[in-house]
């Protein structure tokens, strides 16, 4: 292999053939499956390494962009960039590339794979028929919420948003939404409501976050916001973790500020096994599996690839941050 090629540092094992496009143009160098960030042996190469390949895991900080001198790109394939100092790449003109729009539809199908779950208690009753608990046609058991008429609240209408917002129509809800700009395209397209946040936490009888993690959206849900919600109201979240404070999650399911909740992120991530959410029967936990589909996947690996690929060359990024 030549040493001209260009080093890229790939931080988890992936499938090859995900890793293909890279192959002829670039010399790997591949971390280890699971963990966070960068390993030792990955980190004495920064000086050398021509682009980043990251996972949403990895804490992309200015300590190791400073050690990455002959740094040209950082691509992570997830369309979140939250754990990348994306001001720091900016800073010294790295391009951060991203995967948008590839995971948008798995995403907001993997919500309302929550929202139905935790509506209908799924888990619970699979775990009761499991352990023999059904006996007969139950006419009070596993009760849950209607979705027909009932008001769904997103917050962020952008495009997963707004995925998950044409998938209401099919059950018949109503519904209203926050976003940081005006989309009145979506209130006529959508038949429904910009509202501010008070009102829709009042509202809705499940509320669904998709905004990104910022300074302005970190603990957005917090005590305050859940006990403005309905008790009866399912909070789903397939956003950040740190959208939600998770303390106070707890206790609003523990004292049931709300009825339940359905969360694919959580705070910390991953939750450990003894956390005491896990305890509650009505939080259904997801392990961040919102684009674990085939074929979403391999696309966003794809498109991870194209941005190494034009960050080595100098070219604009087919999707960037900065
Ligand atoms: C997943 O959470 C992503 O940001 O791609």
């Amino acid at each position: 292999m030549s040493q001209e090629k260009p080093l890229v540092l790939v931080t988890h094992t992936l499938p090859a053939a995900w890793l293909a496009p890279l192959k002829e143009k670039c010399r790997l160098m591949i971390g280890p499956e699971g963990g966070k960030g960068l390993t030792p042996r990955l980190e004495e190469n920064l000086p050398e390494a021509e682009a980043l390949f990251t996972l949403l895991v990895d804490p992309i900080t200015e300590d190791i962009l400073e050690r990455a001198p002959n740094l040209k790109v950082v691509s992570q394939m997830a369309v979140g960039v939250d754990n990348l100092d994306v001001e720091a790449c900016t800073r010294r003109g790295i391009p951060v590339g991203h995967t948008p729009g590839i995971l948008t539809a798995a995403t907001a199908d993997l919500t309302w794979g929550l929202l139905l779950a935790v509506a209908r208690h799924i888990p619970q009753s699979q775990a009761d028929a499991r352990a023999g608990r059904w006996t007969t046609w139950n006419p009070t058991g596993w009760l849950g919420a209607d979705l027909e008429g009932a008001t769904l609240g997103i917050v962020g209408m952008g495009k997963i948003g707004s995925a998950v917002a044409r998938r209401a129509s099919g059950f018949g809800m109503e519904l209203i939404f926050t976003n940081r700009s005006p989309r009145p395209d979506i209130e006529k397209d959508l038949n429904a409501q910009q509202v501010p946040l008070e009102d829709l936490l009042e509202q809705s009888d499940f509320v669904s976050l998709h905004v990104p993690l910022t300074e302005e959206t970190h603990h957005l849900i917090d005590a305050n916001a859940l006990q403005k919600m309905k008790s009866t109201a399912i909070l789903v979240n397939a956003a950040r973790g740190q959208v939600v404070e998770t303390q106070a999650l707890l206790q609003g399911l523990q004292e049931s500020w709300i009825a339940a909740a359905g969360l694919d992120v959580t705070h910390p991530e991953p939750l450990p096994s003894e956390h005491p959410l896990y305890a509650q029967s009505n939080c259904l936990i997801t392990p961040h599996i919102g684009s674990a589909s085939y074929n979403t996947r391999r696309r966003m690996a794809e498109i991870a690839c194209q941005n190494v690929l034009a960050g080595l060359e100098g070219s604009k990024l087919p999707h960037s941050v900065n």
